[in-house]
């Protein structure tokens, strides 16, 4: 059997070097890296290509291609075609070779790459989630007239794509999407007021990328989630549940209309999900250890709290009002959280952000690229106004 070519946008972040780490466990029968692309992390980019020898790699400088070539040639390692920038991840994602690409670049930088492999036909196995929020109809549109896959990496949706396996869309009540509930479930909204970037920082079950951790913790993720669910699976905003399980065991589940529940459960790594989309209708075996209920004995569920986690019904209001309303969502909230790791604004200050941008926004239909890019635009200008403003005066954020 020939392997399976792959492509990984994103290849030195936590999905990617997951992905890395599954291919390797799978054996070279099953897949090969065929292109990587990565923004600056150059150490680990160098390691990667040493190990898996892709023809293609790009990066996000000039400097850090210069840097890269630097690194092979002290190694004697023969050079790959290198690229830069966006261009650079339009070839990773497009690559001849690439049956599978893996969608692993965070926020909007992947977007345009992650179209293009659509359009190309490859199949995608996507983690980098705001490439749906910000154009779901695109993108969506592009995998029909192609015949692309689009397979879901983030843990609940791969989680609904096995529990929907072989069910009626008419016969689902609804989809639940389940949330670690983020750093913050138990602590008081003023100490959400407070909270520095490392202690947003500390994810309680999952060891991510900084800026899905800062999602987490705002629990906007989880609303990011439900758009990408809506675009996925075709459900409508009121078909789609959010529940609060803080062990993460129980990845997501379906109400079907006879009242059965069915629920996908596993050990919290993304090695599962990330394999399932690869290997999809396949199932290999994993070298994960087996999920354990008895040493969990006890697991938890609760409603969301609304009023400290604002972010969930903004999510919801963008999918409702549909058009370019998600994109400046996704826009402001991309912006916001850099304001937050920065520490230009508090945590707590991200919902407002998001809400006078979308408050601001003119919604016109996502059905184009140019549109939806200048919505990105004008809602990341918006974003800044705003992050300028509560930043004032600086004094503001001195931490005691
Ligand atoms: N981590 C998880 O467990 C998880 C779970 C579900 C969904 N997701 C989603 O998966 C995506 C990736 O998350 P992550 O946690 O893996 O993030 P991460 O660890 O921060 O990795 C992000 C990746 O994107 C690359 N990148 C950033 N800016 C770039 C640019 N301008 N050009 C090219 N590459 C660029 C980074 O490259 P450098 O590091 O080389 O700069 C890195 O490879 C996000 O959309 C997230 O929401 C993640």
């Amino acid at each position: 059997m020939t392997p399976k070519g792959i492509a990984i946008l994103g290849s030195t972040g936590s999905i990617g070097c997951n992905t890395l780490r599954v291919i390797e466990s799978l054996g070279g029968e099953s897949f090969r890296v065929v292109a990587l692309g990565a923004g600056n992390n150059v150490e680990i980019l160098a390691d990667q290509v040493g190990r898996h020898l892709p023809e293609l790699v790009s990066v996000a400088t000039e400097a850090a291609a210069h840097d890269l070539r630097a690194r092979l040639f002290e190694r004697d390692l023969d050079l790959p075609r290198i690229l830069v920038g966006e261009p650079g991840l339009v070839e990773v994602a497009t690559h001849t070779d690439a049956d599978c690409v893996v969608s692993a670049t965070v926020g909007a930088i992947g977007f345009v790459p992650t179209l293009r492999a659509l359009e190309a036909g490859k199949r995608v196995a996507l983690a980098n989630k705001e490439t749906l929020v910000m154009a779901g109809e695109l993108m969506t549109r592009a995998a029909k007239q192609s015949g692309a896959e689009l397979l879901p990496v983030d843990s609940e949706h791969n989680a609904l794509h096995q529990c929907l396996k072989g069910e009626h869309h008419h016969e689902v009540r609804r989809i639940v999407l389940t949330a670690s509930g983020g750093p913050f479930r138990t602590k008081s909204l003023s100490e959400m007021r407070s909270a520095t970037v490392s202690d947003a920082l500390r994810h309680p079950t999952w060891n991510m990328g900084a800026k899905i951790t800062i999602d987490s913790a705002t629990l906007m993720n989880k609303g990011l989630e439900v758009i990408e669910a809506h675009w996925l699976f075709g459900f409508n905003a009121d078909q789609i549940g959010i529940l609060v399980h803080p062990e993460s065991v129980v990845h997501s589940m379906i109400e079907l209309i006879d009242g059965s529940v069915i629920a996908q459960l596993g050990v919290t790594d993304m090695r599962h999900a990330i394999q399932y989309a690869m290997t999809y209708p396949e199932r290999h075996a994993c070298e994960l250890p087996p999920l354990d209920l008895t040493a969990l004995a006890t697991l938890h569920f609760e409603e969301p709290d609304h009023e400290k986690f604002p972010c969930i019904e903004l999510a919801y209001r963008a999918l409702r009002a549909g058009g370019t309303l998600p994109t400046a969502l996704n826009a402001a909230n991309e912006e916001a959280v850099r304001g937050f790791i920065e520490e230009r604004i508090r945590l707590t200050d991200i919902h407002k952000v998001i809400e006078r941008v979308m408050d601001q926004h003119a919604i016109e239909p996502a059905l184009d690229l140019e549109t939806v890019l200048a919505a990105d635009q004008s809602a990341r200008l918006l974003a800044n106004i705003e992050i300028e403003r509560l930043a004032k005066p600086s004094a503001v954020l001195a931490r005691s």
